[in-house]
């Protein structure tokens, strides 16, 4: 497309590439920075969105490019099935969406290794391009094949528990290790195209095997670490083709994706490795059986809850994932707005592994036009809990088990939870007795300061919603 410019330009173009390549870089940097808020969020996604237009807008004008149309396609079939993904998927499958997503980057980053070592003579490309090609085909295809296996576990195509070989963890190791011994080979001896054949076909093997015995309740962290993979794997894909924007935008995907692994696992109080070598949990939980259990609870409905609340001078409301499920985001909203026109005071308390998503609470709080300065992380909203008259638990179970601090064996002994306990009152809207994601029982529905609402949580708040304005 450079031919078309004039000839002024043609000869400072290199140069201009790089500038803009920086500017869309700063666009990242910027997009992601702004993400850390839910009021900037949305404007970072534009920016971020702007910037990745902007480079591929200048990659045309790159002298490499062999046709300008194929980008043109891919850029209008591309955003059209990333627009209709976006507008059509469910809340409550975005992890879903987002393994299909780093899926394809992988994949993407290993097609690009492999079309470049197609394209240039073997034996012109210099060794470092050879490790990196070789690398950007090992990380991009475990991606791929992994962020696939992890999008079957969640869809329930594959089943959730551990599917391992004997030894798996070993055969893992050893694989890995062949893995890097090949992408040395490859470096060492390109022409030798029985290398190259095999570290793919390996490093697609290797993504099924290490997915496959991870259980279906830690796809959530196993998707933003294959997140963290698919950012390394263009990075590399980047010193492929010399291309800076590609190496720095993937590199902040790679050291992103690790830093929310990191947070996930502090927040479940697991470390990365316990996460991807032992089963925890037994895939999703809500269609779980009610625990066998002789103790017995206080129930309570709508009228009461209505009452309650309106006489009430500060109400905290914990949403957990059962409000996704309910999409009950809504009405909640509504809720809150009526018992604040009765003078209640209303925030909500959001725990960082609240839903099965990292910011799934504050996602769905945004699209119910929540105000921002309502919502409350869990370091700020604790030790509010001991001036709060009622808490209302929307959907949550785990984030809020006292379990976590008294409970030695719990397998969530040591995650830290909303001290919703210490509040005077405090009403859960959940359907049974059920346990959430950690499959076990929660002794504060059995607390004499707590009251079950037993329901789907839409149509019980939507019950509240009509006993608070009938109290008027
Ligand atoms: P959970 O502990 O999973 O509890 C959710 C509860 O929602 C269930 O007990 C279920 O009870 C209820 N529910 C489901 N559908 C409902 C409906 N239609 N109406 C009303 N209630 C409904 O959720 P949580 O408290 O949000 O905790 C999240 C868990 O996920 C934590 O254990 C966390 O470690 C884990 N996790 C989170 C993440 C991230 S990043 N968010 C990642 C990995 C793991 P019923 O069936 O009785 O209704």
């Amino acid at each position: 497309m450079s031919q078309f410019l004039p000839e002024a330009i043609q000869s400072i173009l290199p140069n201009l590439i790089q500038i803009v390549y920086l500017i869309a870089t700063g666009f990242f940097i910027v997009g992601i920075k702004r993400l850390g808020s839910p009021a900037t969020a949305r404007s970072g996604n534009q920016l971020a969105s702007f910037g990745m237009l902007m480079g591929v807008a200048i990659t045309l004008f790159d002298q490499e490019i062999i046709s300008f149309e194929f980008i043109v396609a891919g850029v209008i079939i591309g955003g059209l099935i990333g627009v209709i993904a976006a507008k059509k998927v469910q809340m409550t499958a975005m992890p879903e969406m987002v393994a299909i997503f780093n899926g394809f980057g992988g994949g993407a980053s290993a097609l690009v290794a492999w079309g470049e070592f197609a394209r240039v003579e073997p034996a012109l490309i210099p060794t470092d391009g050879l490790i990196t090609t070789g690398l950007s085909i090992l990380i991009g295809s475990i991606t791929f094949t992994g962020s696939f296996i992890a999008f079957g576990k969640l869809k329930g195509f594959i089943g959730g528990g551990r599917i391992a070989l004997p030894g798996q963890n070993i055969i893992n190791l050893v694989l890995t290790f062949i893995a890097f011994g090949l992408v040395g080979w490859f470096a060492f001896d390109p022409e030798y195209q029985v290398v190259f054949w095999s570290l793919f076909g390996l490093a697609l093997l290797i993504g099924v095997f290490t997915v496959l015995p991870i259980g279906g309740a830690d796809m959530p962290v196993v998707i933003s670490l294959l997140n963290s993979y698919s950012g390394i794997a263009a990075s590399m894909a980047g010193f492929v083709l010399g291309n800076n924007l590609l190496i720095i935008s993937g590199a902040l995907v790679g050291a992103a994706g690790l830093i929310l692994t990191n947070v996930m696992c502090k927040a479940m109080n697991r470390s990365l490795l316990n996460v991807l070598f032992s089963s925890f949990g037994g895939g999703d939980d809500t269609t779980g059986t009610d625990t066998d259990t002789d103790k017995s609870v206080q129930k309570t409905f709508a009228d009461d809850v209505a009452i309650q609340c309106s006489y009430a001078s500060r109400v905290v409301i914990v949403p957990g994932y059962g409000l996704a499920v309910a999409q009950a985001q809504h009405i909640l909203k509504e809720v809150g707005d009526l018992l604040e026109e009765k003078g209640v005071e209303i925030s909500y308390g959001i725990h960082p592994v609240a839903g099965r998503m990292p910011g799934h609470m504050n996602v769905l709080l945004a699209e119910a036009d929540v105000p921002y300065d309502q919502l409350y992380d869990m370091d700020q909203i604790n030790p509010q809990f001991k001036s709060t008259d009622v808490v209302l638990i929307i959907g949550a179970n785990d984030v809020v088990n006292p379990a976590a601090k008294t409970s030695q064996g719990s397998p969530i002994y040591g995650m830290p939870i909303l001290n919703v306990d210490e509040a005077k009152r405090t009403i859960v809207f959940k359907r049974s007795l059920s346990p959430g994601y950690a499959g076990i029982d929660n002794d504060l529905f059995y607390s004499d300061k707590n009251q079950m609402f037993f329901g789907d949580a839409k149509k019980s708040l939507q019950e509240l919603s009509r006993a608070i304005q009938e109290l008027d």
